[in-house]
């Protein structure tokens, strides 16, 4: 059975560090995806995560989904017995957390517990960045100066709780559409009952298996552009699925929408050609531009092939 990689984030800092290097490489070259084990988040913390995103879904929202958007359409369609499926629509319920944004909860705890979940989850993504990082060649830090740019500490971190309840037409609806993620590194706490989340690899829908207290780790199109193109952001979705109420819980550590985004200069040297080094030839497909001029494209077009996304951006 093909399965993302799954790897053992203690071991980074010992002796087994290189190989750990090599798996993490691996699976943002390979597959864009991995699921990260002894990452050092308190099981304690993540108990409470899933306590309080359950009763804050049951107590706010569970009620309104039965008459939200995704549930008038499917019935419609359902009703008119018409074939195919429900188009442009996510069977998704979804908190949005940001540091400034006024905090969506009122559940006791909710807020308490996330804003540590947060911080915590902060760190392990730039954590994250700087094995890719050490793994691309690039300086220690580069990609959070990068994203930092142009404010100070103005990276953004998003924190999305999402819940995809049981679906009685599974296949007459996704759960989220297929996507790749706009920004630089994603961390999902994916639920350890439910699953559901799939990724396309090799023209294959391949499944994202839950593993209790793992984090998933998987790559945006600001990493592909940065990486010129040896990360790819992975193209993902989530189905619906009949029995269960899944949680997941994603953040992202994106640039600040000011930063200008761009190939890292150390990566467009093509060293497949042997070129004398004043000869050597800066290749890359990608432009150079702002990141919050791609989230206007991204926000147009995110179920959409990227591609056009990386055209359709104004090159600085
Ligand atoms: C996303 C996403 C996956 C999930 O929010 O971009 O891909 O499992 N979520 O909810
Ligand atoms: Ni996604």
């Amino acid at each position: 059975m093909t399965t993302i990689p799954v790897i053992d984030f203690s071991k980074l800092d010992g002796e087994e560090r290189a190989h750990t290097l090599a798996q993490i490489s691996k699976g943002c070259e390979e597959w864009g995806f991995f699921q990260l084990v002894n990452h050092g988040i308190p099981v304690e913390l993540l108990e409470r995560v899933k306590k309080v995103s359950a009763e804050c879904f049951k107590v706010e929202r569970e009620e309104a989904f039965k008459n939200s958007k995704p549930v008038k359409l499917l019935n419609e369609l359902v009703k008119t017995k018409k074939s195919g499926k429900v188009e442009n629509v996510d069977w998704e319920d979804v908190f949005l957390l940001t540091d400034d944004n006024e905090w969506p909860s009122k559940t006791p705890q909710f807020k308490e517990t996330m804003k540590e979940y947060r911080s915590e989850l902060k760190q392990l993504a730039e954590r994250v960045m700087e094995v890719i990082d050490v793994n691309l060649g690039l300086s220690k830090g580069y990609i959070k100066k990068v994203f930092n740019e142009g404010e100070n500490n103005g990276a953004f971190f998003g924190t999305k709780v999402s819940h995809y309840p049981p679906c009685p037409h599974p296949e007459k609806v996704n759960g989220l559409r297929a996507h790749t993620d706009a920004g630089g590194v994603i961390l999902l706490f994916q639920d350890d009952q439910v699953d559901g989340l799939q990724i396309l690899k090799d023209g294959e829908w391949i499944d994202v298996l839950p593993v209790p207290y793992a984090i998933v780790i998987n790559t945006g199109d600001q990493i592909e552009v940065l990486s010129n193109g040896k990360y790819k952001s992975v193209w993902h979705r989530v189905l619906s699925k009949p029995d269960g109420n899944r949680r997941s819980i994603a953040s992202f550590y994106n640039p600040s929408l000011k930063a200008t985004i761009a190939p890292a200069p150390e990566l467009l040297v093509d060293d497949q050609k042997d070129i004398k080094k004043n000869e050597m030839e800066l290749t890359t497909t990608y432009p150079t531009f702002v990141f919050g001029e791609y989230m206007n494209v991204y926000n147009e077009q995110k179920f959409l092939p990227k591609e056009p996304r990386f055209q359709a951006v104004g090159t600085v």
